[in-house]
């Protein structure tokens, strides 16, 4: 079964249910809290793990208790741990984050080991990295252990697609020409592009502006509005999918955790990303960011018409 890398980060989701965000200075009491595992990369790796795919983990934890709960939860899910680092006097990667009732969140990341990724880390791994179908990758590691994972997959002939979230202003495209997939939000897009991106036709142009440079596929998510797949081709729609939000928190991770799973295991990828939108969605409609993610039985359960391959 072909196999999923993820190069990027983990967190530990301290995340609190807001009525309203406090004000500076204003002390406010919150109805909840829970704690829970996070992180763009780990959560991507959770997602395609509990859809079944097998996933290798590169990535840092610290030296605390929250490295032996990491690492435990990728464990427990599955998880190829062996380039899973413990790094001695770091914390582990913590997001304050909170969720407000419409189910939108704010957060906060403090990287932690995370900020300490290597391309050396990357190297070690080279081996298992190897024989895997997809290597996903995030901004909350260095930038430069990004741009050296895309060189090394070219080379390799391994494919690569990133998440360039949290957005960095200075992300240098032309590191990048090499990555299969890229998926930035509409602000990231504009970011990336320096181009507006208010209408549908300026946010296809943008995204040319990208594969012009060398990307393969362009994936514009928009949130609750769905995605835009934009290959040299031409776009195609990705539909929304319509839920009653609970909790955002993690759900484009989900997706593309999702996305991957499903391309890798065969589906074309417009088919991959909509069984993905599915996925993504489900996810919202429970409290928490790995927690409200769903396992294979529970997703055929939950979408049962849609829950097999090649069903678009
Ligand atoms: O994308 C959601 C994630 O962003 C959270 O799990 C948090 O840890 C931050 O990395
Ligand atoms: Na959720």
């Amino acid at each position: 079964m072909s196999k999923i890398a993820v190069v990027g980060s983990n967190m530990m989701d301290l995340i609190t249910y807001v009525d309203h965000m406090p004000l500076r200075g204003e002390t406010v009491e919150a109805p909840s809290f829970e704690m829970g595992h996070g992180g763009k990369g780990a959560n991507q790796a959770i997602a395609a793990a509990r859809l079944g795919s097998p996933v290798v983990m590169v990535t840092r934890v610290g030296d605390d208790t929250f490295a032996d709960a990491t690492i435990a939860n990728f464990a427990r899910n599955g998880i190829d741990t062996t380039h899973v680092i413990r790094t001695p006097g770091l914390p582990s990667g913590v997001a304050p984050i909170f969720v407000e009732p419409t189910g939108e969140n704010s957060i906060l990341i403090v990287k932690g080991a995370n900020a300490l990724l290597a391309p050396a880390d990357v190297e070690a791994a080279s081996d298992l990295l190897k024989g895997c179908a997809l290597i996903l990758m995030q901004l909350e590691i260095p930038v430069e252990t990004v741009y050296h994972t895309v060189r090394w997959a070219k080379e390799n002939g391994v494919p690569t697609l990133l998440v360039p979230a949290p957005a960095l202003p200075h992300l240098d495209v032309a590191q990048l020409k090499d990555l299969g997939f890229l998926t930035p939000n509409e602000t990231e897009l504009a970011t990336l592009t320096n181009m507006p991106v208010d209408t549908e036709a300026q946010v296809e142009a943008a995204a040319q502006t990208l594969i012009a440079r060398g990307i393969g596929t362009v994936v514009v998510t928009m949130g609750g509005r769905g995605a835009l797949l934009v290959t040299r081709a031409g776009t195609q729609r990705v539909a929304p999918v319509k839920v009653e939000p609970v909790d955002t928190t993690g759900a484009g991770d989900a997706f593309i955790g999702a996305f991957a799973h499903f391309h890798t295991q065969g589906l074309p990828v417009i088919a991959a990303l909509n069984e993905a939108a599915r996925y993504a969605a489900d996810s919202i409609t429970r409290r928490g960011t790995q927690r409200s993610y769903a396992t294979a039985e529970e997703f055929r359960t939950r979408f049962p018409a849609r829950g097999t391959a090649g069903r678009d």
